[in-house]
């Protein structure tokens, strides 16, 4: 997550994530952008407590801060050296290194749980899934962006565990369902994240390369980490479930 050239495509803004493309998306930082508003436009209002969890460089909790008071925002990640950036990105917020799917946080402590793009590193999704419905006050919602892996995918990468998959929307409905959910909704984004992503950001390695700032080998191996998701990658979804 620490890388110049990357950091150039997202124009500095730490977020890390494919984002949401719509036809007037200009680069990967308003795609980003718009991937939490999408998200956001879960929710009936914009108030109370939230709990950004796998908040990365805090890129996600910087947006909140458009709408919450720094009071109101709570992020947790797994990494420190994130956290480091996260806390200069999105200041007065609370920030705490955290495992989700082991939350710290007492039973009905916010009123929306956000996840951006991380539940598929989880150990598992339906752990974490768990413990956001714990941490949720009654009524509250969970709102996250996540990718179903194909099941060889899931086997073959690192930090991926087989229990962690889920074959399809269907399915993913009925493992937020089992750990609580109502209400829930699951909405196959794949042509506006992933595809929007990918084309993305292989013209903007071409860029590079054409301007002589990558050489040929840079250019493959850059092109090799975006080709390997092509065959791992089945779906990428938004989701949200209401905590009864
Ligand atoms: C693709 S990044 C998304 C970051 C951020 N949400 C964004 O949209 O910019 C996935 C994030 O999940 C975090 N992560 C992975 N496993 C985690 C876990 N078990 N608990 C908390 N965070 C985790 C990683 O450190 C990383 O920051």
């Amino acid at each position: 997550m620490y890388n110049a050239l990357l950091d150039e495509y997202v124009g500095h803004s730490d977020f890390f994530n494919y984002g949401y493309w719509e036809e007037t998306t200009k680069n990967q930082q308003e795609a980003s952008e718009n991937l939490v508003r999408q998200l956001l436009a879960f929710l009936p209002e914009l108030s109370g407590s939230i709990l950004d969890v796998a908040c990365g460089k805090g890129a996600s909790t910087r947006y909140l801060l458009r709408h919450y008071p720094p009071e109101a925002i709570t992020a947790i990640n797994i990494s420190e050296r994130q956290l480091e950036t996260a806390r200069r990105n999105a200041p007065g917020c609370s920030f705490h290194r955290m495992n989700a799917t082991n939350l710290a946080f007492p039973d009905r402590s916010f009123d929306t749980v956000l996840c951006v793009e991380a539940a598929f590193h989880f150990d598992t999704r339906e752990r974490f899934f768990q413990e956001a419905w714990r941490v949720l006050k009654p009524g509250g919602m969970l709102v996250l962006s996540d990718i179903l892996m194909h099941l060889d995918a899931e086997r073959r990468r690192a930090f991926r565990t087989e229990k962690n998959h889920v074959r399809d929307l269907e399915e993913y409905r009925q493992v937020m369902q089992r750990s609580g959910f109502r209400d829930v909704q699951v909405i196959d984004a794949t042509v506006r994240c992933w595809h929007g992503h990918y084309w993305s950001v292989v013209r903007f390695f071409h860029q590079r390369f054409l301007a002589g700032e990558l050489d040929y080998p840079g250019l493959q191996r850059c092109l090799d980490r975006t080709y390997k998701v092509v065959p791992d990658l089945d779906y990428y979804i938004l989701a949200a479930g209401r905590r009864g």
